[in-house]
This record gives C-alpha cells, structure tokens and sequence, in this order.
C-alpha cells in the first residue's frame, strides 16, 4: 500500500541537497572486496539498492560497519564464500558487480542473474565477454552466473560491442589484480564509471582512460584500503531539476557537479527555463511558458536514459510538439500510459514518443513501474491540479533517498502513506 500522496500546484521553492551517486556507489561497494584492508566508503545514499548490497557482503562473511547514514566501512579479510544469492539480491541490477569483484579477488564466483528495472531485457553477454576474455570460464546455470578462472586472470585486449556501464565496470572490477595488461575499447563514460575507477586507484589499482572511449589497465599485486567519498548523484539532481521547471518553481540544487549535468541544462534552457550554475550548486527557475524541444538519449555526455521520464513530463507541459526518442533501452516508455491518466498527450511509436503538451494535468490513482518512471510520476503530481497518489513507491525509494521528505523542505504538499486512512487525513489536510 506504500504511496506517495500530493496536492499539486505549488511551485517548488528553496534548496534541496543532493546525495552520492547511487549508480557510482553500487559499484564501489562492490569494489570493497578486492582489498583485505579497511575500505571506508562516505556520502553513501541510504537508499535500498545499495542497503541489499551491503547486506550481501556481510551473507559473505565481509565486516560492514555503518559509521553512519552515508559512510560505512567493510573489511572483506573473512569473506568465507564466493556464492551470493538472497531474495534480494535477485531483484536488483547491480549484483552483478559482485561476479567481476569476487572473480577479481577469488577468481571465482556464483551470482544470480541480475534483476532491475523492468526497462528493456537487460543482458549481460558483455560482462560475461569480459570475463572470458581475461580467462575465466562462465556459465549460467540454474539461474545463476557461475563464473572461475581455474589459471588465474590475464590481461586482455577487449572491444565491447555495446556501451554498457555495468560491463565497463564489471570489467575494471574482474582485471585490476589480473596478471598483465588490460585495454577495454568503446567503454561508457558516465560520471560513475571516472567515480569507480577514481575509488579503485585510491587502492592502488593502475587504470586510466576512465571518461574516454578506451580505458587501460595494469594489473597489479595487491590493493590497500582506502577512504572515499562517492560523487553526486547526477540523476537525483537531474529529477530535481525537472521538478523545479515542470513546477514553474525556483531551486538551488546543491551538493553537485555542473558539469555533469549540462546535456540537461540544455535541454531545459531550450524549454525556457532560466539556469544559473555555481561551483557546486545549480539554480533552476522554470518558466511559465515552456517551450517544446526534441529529446534523444544516448550514453553520457549525451543526455543520459535515466533522465528521459522526467523530462518527458516537462515535456508534456510545455506549449508545442516534442518528439524523445530513447535509444539506449527498448522499453522505458511505460511511464506514458500512466501520464495519460492526469491528462498528458503522447504517442509512442517503437522507441520514440511524440508529446503534444497540453495546458496542465489533473491529479489521479498511478503506479510506480520502475524508479524513473516513479520519480518522472511524482513531479507530475507536483505539477497537477488536485491529488495525485503514486503507487508502489518501493521502486522510488530504491534509488532516491528521502524524496519525499526534500520535496516538501521544497514546499510540495507530499507524504508517503501506508493506508487509506492515513491518505484520508492527507485529504483532510489540505482540502
Ligand atoms: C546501468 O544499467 C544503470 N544501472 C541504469 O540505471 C542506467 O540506465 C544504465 O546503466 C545506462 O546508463 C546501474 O548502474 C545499477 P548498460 P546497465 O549496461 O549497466 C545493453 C537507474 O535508473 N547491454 O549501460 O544495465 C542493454 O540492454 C538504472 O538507476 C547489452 O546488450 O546498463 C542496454 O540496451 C536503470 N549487453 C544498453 O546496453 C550487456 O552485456 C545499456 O545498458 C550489457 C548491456
């Protein structure tokens, strides 16, 4: 029964602080496991996904100490198993950084297939190319990724047909202590590949390139502990952003990487909106005649996947025809058909969608079917006129930490609720 329930129409205003990047995070933790030193890991978001994984290395045997919300400390000197499996662990995406660390560290490793977000089919021939090519042999078998380097890891020279952040990652994990010399070619760029490799060199590891089209590495011995903190979530801020503009609000995102976050200013400057960006912060102030523009999603610096929801819903405000084509997964339109339910106009046609924006939307009953889909959900609730409850906001909270409670330091009429009665009193509240 978990819900988001809101009262639209505010305009969001003030400062909401981003958290760390839970994309970078998650494989960070993963990272952990490659030293048998203290790994100390800081701006940590307490968000779900990342709490399955550390419960995950503790089923092991690692130490995992939460110093406290956002810094842990793991020491993997007693990891007593290279075979992971909970019912957890089964449903979120990122437990397959687990095989390339385990397999990195032990040379052998049994995970389950990955889970995640109901996007696209989601594959991992990529990673398992890697991890054949540095020598280890890989199978699936009942339902598992089964995967051991009975000679140890040699370097290798290795040509991903698919930009793929989990592979390029995945890759670095299995070969930084691999014999020799590794070159990945045609890598993803994203902020949170530099942020592992970044974490991974704080332990000693030998990798550059990360950022570029090719990354090299030398393996070496042994890696130390280290003491890091994760960078800023893009994405977060990202929804931020969409959240102030889809609002005709004005926010100071802080805690973030400008930088990082151009392909979005972009698109949201050519909409109208007026943007100003610190060293660290970035204020959006949306405009009360958003303008339609064309959207396509590619991997980083393009304008990122994770972000095609929510700007969809500004979108679908905005005074014209927009036309979002999603490049990078097959089905991360379904959103749309709950989007209809308050009012939107948009057709999907493979993976392109055309908006017709329309004047406003009207609150409704929606459901949350993947976490950006739920994010891009809830600022169309903030944006509607009358209620709006978000359903199933468990896919929410894997990846945004507190949102609702930023949101209303943002003055949005939101509380999460687990029973009608509770939504009642909402209702009552600010009728
Ligand atoms: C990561 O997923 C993120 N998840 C996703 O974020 C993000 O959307 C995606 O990268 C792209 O940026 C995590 O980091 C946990 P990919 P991942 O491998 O690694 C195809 C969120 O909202 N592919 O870059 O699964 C794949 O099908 C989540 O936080 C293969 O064909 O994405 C897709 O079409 C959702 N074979 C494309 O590549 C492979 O072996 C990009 O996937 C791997 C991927």
């Amino acid at each position: 029964m978990d819900q988001f329930i809101m009262k639209g129409g505010v305009p969001l205003r003030g400062e909401v602080m981003i958290g760390g990047a839970k994309n970078a995070a998650l494989g960070i933790i993963a990272g952990a496991l490659l030293t048998d030193d203290d790994v100390i890991i800081e701006n940590l978001p307490d968000v779900r996904d990342i709490n399955v994984m550390l419960e995950a290395l503790k089923e092991i045997g690692a130490k995992v100490d939460r110093e406290n919300r956002h810094t842990v400390r793991i020491n993997a000197t007693n990891v007593d198993s290279v075979s992971i499996d909970d019912e957890y662990i089964r449903k979120i995406r990122a437990s397959y950084y687990f095989i390339g660390a385990l397999l990195g560290k032990y040379h052998r490793a049994m995970v389950p297939l990955p889970g995640g977000c109901a996007i696209g089919s989601r594959p991992i021939d990529q990673h398992i190319k890697g991890f054949r090519a540095l020598g280890s042999g890989v199978q699936i078998k009942n339902g598992c990724v089964q995967a051991e380097a009975k000679t140890g890891l040699k370097g290798a020279h290795i040509y991903l047909d698919v930009v793929s952040v989990g592979a390029t990652i995945n890759i670095m994990l299995a070969s930084v202590l691999a014999e020799g010399r590794t070159i990945i070619e045609n890598v993803a760029k994203e902020p949170h590949i530099v942020d592992v490799a970044n974490f991974l060199n704080s332990m000693g590891a030998n990798i550059k390139g990360a950022g570029t089209d090719t990354i090299r590495i030398r393996g070496v011995q042994k890696l130390h502990g280290t003491d890091y903190a994760v960078i800023p979530d893009q994405i977060e801020a990202g929804t931020f952003m969409c959240a102030a503009a889809a609002t005709r609000g004005d926010v100071l995102i802080k805690n973030v990487i400008p930088k990082h976050l151009e392909s979005i200013s972009a698109k949201l400057l050519e909409m109208g909106n007026t943007i100003y960006e610190y060293d660290e912060a970035i204020r959006v102030i949306g405009t009360a005649e958003l303008r339609p523009t064309d959207v396509k999603t590619l991997p980083y610096p393009g304008f990122p996947t994770d972000m095609q929801p929510q700007i969809s819903v500004v979108l679908a405000l905005a005074n014209g025809t927009s036309v979002v084509t999603e490049s990078i997964f097959e089905n991360r339109f379904k959103y749309v058909d709950e989007l209809a339910r308050m009012g939107s106009n948009i057709k999907v046609e493979g993976n392109v969608s055309v908006i017709d924006g329309v004047h406003g939307f009207t609150g409704a009953s929606v459901n949350a079917l993947d976490l950006r889909a739920g994010a891009a959900l809830v600022i169309a609730g903030l944006a509607a006129e009358g209620i709006t409850t978000v359903n199933e906001i468990g896919f929410i909270q894997r990846g945004y930490e507190h949102f609702e409670k930023k949101l209303q330091a943002l003055g949005a009429q939101i509380e999460a609720v687990s029973s009608e009665r509770d939504a009642q009193k909402f209702r009552l509240k600010v009728s």
